[in-house]
């Protein structure tokens, strides 16, 4: 057996896997988020250490999983947070997570000091988000606690340290710190100078399947597994999902639907330039690169239209019910800004807007605007790939938009591709065992594990009618933004 341990947000949860890409059984435990101040976010180490050794114990105490049979162990983690470790490896203060917004400032510091250099260097432009500017932030807001720095870690990869004892970052998530050279796959002495931080504190770098080491005897008391228990890299929360969904090659592009959504595409190389347009970081599989934008408030889209208008109906009917308005909605068109965006328009002060309303309209007419002007809202995004001469004819749908016939078939008709979902889709926890799999030696290569692994459902194809109405409606969809945006500015 492998673990994939899914070290998310609100919580994580451990999958254990056999050699079939079977989840033989599954433990997750919660934990909390702490919002000191408006636009804070953080949460406390310790929590992701005890949580994942509760959902270990619970495997093998409540699920008979066998310690001895566990042959490797790997990661998904949320991307970008920070955690800050002093001489002695103890943790300095709670981490600052990637939903945090506290860094504005930072990010203008950093734009206004190294311009396009920064954007050459690192591929993307500096977010709120990322964790340069939180350790900026650091450094200017707590100079007590900067002085005591020296080792600089991100979530999944302290959990890792705590189970291991190896202090290292893997190349996917070390690329969201943006101070990673993402080409030259080394720490950035020129933004270290910069903004004066010891090139010291961020740790030796490796690859996802890389072997971190073993569970170490500590851990080993403490969990109940074994010391002879590979340990590896892991993997950024999207990289590990790419995996999990397969899109290990340039024709395949994922569209996941959560409270936010990503539209995400494997790339070949480092030769691909964004620019900063989209964020563009290292893959779990050694030298591939992935190009990512977000739409903010895509499921979250529907389930605030869904609470608002129809609390009462049953999710399901609610969405199956658009399929009875028209493509196009019965000219009702919907822009999904409604907590602000950040691809293609990094905005965050944007609003929403239901445009065209006439008195026939019905509440399934709505509902169809809205699943229509998140997929909309995806396709600018794909509108970028198309724009860098990008070829992909399959759209791998996971999450919310993969639950429902009606919204694959908008999918396939917005963006005039082939959707497939998965037959058992898992999320970024099967990524992560995926790489265990392959760094324990069950097979030779990611890709031969995504072999095994991944499967795709029904087919969902274009149909050239819809495409064409589609393609029209997209056209005035794109005029929006700029109509609205003095409203919300
Ligand atoms: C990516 C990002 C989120 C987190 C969620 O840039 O901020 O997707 O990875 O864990």
């Amino acid at each position: 057996l492998v673990l994939g341990v899914d070290l998310g947000t609100s919580s994580v949860k451990v999958s254990a896997v056999n050699q079939q890409g079977e989840i033989v059984a599954q433990q997750g435990f919660d934990y909390q988020l702490s919002q000191p101040k408006p636009g804070y976010s953080e949460q406390n180490p310790e929590d992701w250490v005890t949580s994942t050794t509760v959902a270990i114990d619970r495997l093998i105490l409540k699920d008979g999983i066998k310690a001895n049979e566990i042959e490797g162990i790997s990661y998904s983690g949320q991307m970008h947070g920070l955690v800050l470790l002093d001489d002695n490896n103890q943790v300095l203060r709670p981490a600052i997570l990637w939903n945090d917004t506290r860094t504005t400032a930072q990010c203008k510091e950093i734009l206004n000091q190294m311009g396009q250099s920064f954007i050459d260097i690192t591929r993307n432009v500096p977010l709120e988000g990322f964790t340069l500017p939180k350790i900026l932030w650091v450094k200017e807001n707590e100079p007590q606690i900067f002085a005591k720095v020296k080792t600089i870690l991100l979530p999944k990869d302290y959990l890792r340290y705590r189970m291991t004892g190896d202090l290292a970052m893997e190349y996917s998530d070390a690329a969201g710190t943006v101070v990673l050279d993402e080409e030259n796959k080394c720490w950035s002495q020129a933004i270290a100078d910069q903004f004066d931080l010891p090139i010291s504190i961020f740790p030796k770098l490796m690859e996802s399947i890389d072997l971190a080491g073993t569970i170490s005897d500590s851990y080993a008391t403490f969990s109940g597994l074994k010391t002879t228990t590979k340990v590896f890299g892991g993997a950024a929360d999207n990289a590990a999902g790419a995996i999990g969904a397969g899109i290990l090659s340039s024709n395949m592009v994922m569209s996941s639907i959560g409270t936010s959504g990503v539209v995400l595409k494997y790339e070949d190389s480092a030769d691909v330039n964004y620019n900063g347009g989209l964020h563009f970081f290292n893959h779990a599989i050694p030298n591939k690169y992935y190009t990512m934008g977000v739409t903010l408030a895509a499921g979250y889209s529907l389930s605030w239209f869904k609470k608002t208008f129809a609390p009462e109906a049953d999710f399901n009917d609610f969405v199956t019910a658009a399929a009875e308005s028209t493509v196009g909605a019965n000219g009702l068109l919907f822009t999904p800004y409604i907590v602000g965006e950040r691809t293609p328009y990094p905005d965050g002060d944007i609003r929403g807007s239901f445009i065209g309303i006439d008195g026939t309209h019905t509440q399934k007419d709505f509902t169809r605007a809205v699943l229509e002007g998140i997929i909309f809202s995806f396709a600018d995004i794909m509108a970028i790939f198309d724009a860098k001469g990008s070829h992909f004819d399959t759209v791998v749908s996971i999450g919310g938009g993969a639950k429902s016939p009606v919204w694959l078939q908008i999918q396939a008709d917005i963006f005039n591709k082939k959707v497939v979902s998965l037959v058992n889709e898992q999320g970024p926890g099967m990524g992560a065992a995926m790489i265990a799999a392959t760094g324990v030696g069950w097979f030779d290569s990611v890709q031969d594990t995504a072999k095994a692994f991944v499967s795709y459902g029904k087919e969902y194809l274009p149909n050239p009618e819809n495409v064409q109405k589609y393609q029209m409606l997209h056209t005035l969809y794109k005029k929006i933004y700029g109509q609205t945006a003095e409203i919300s500015h």
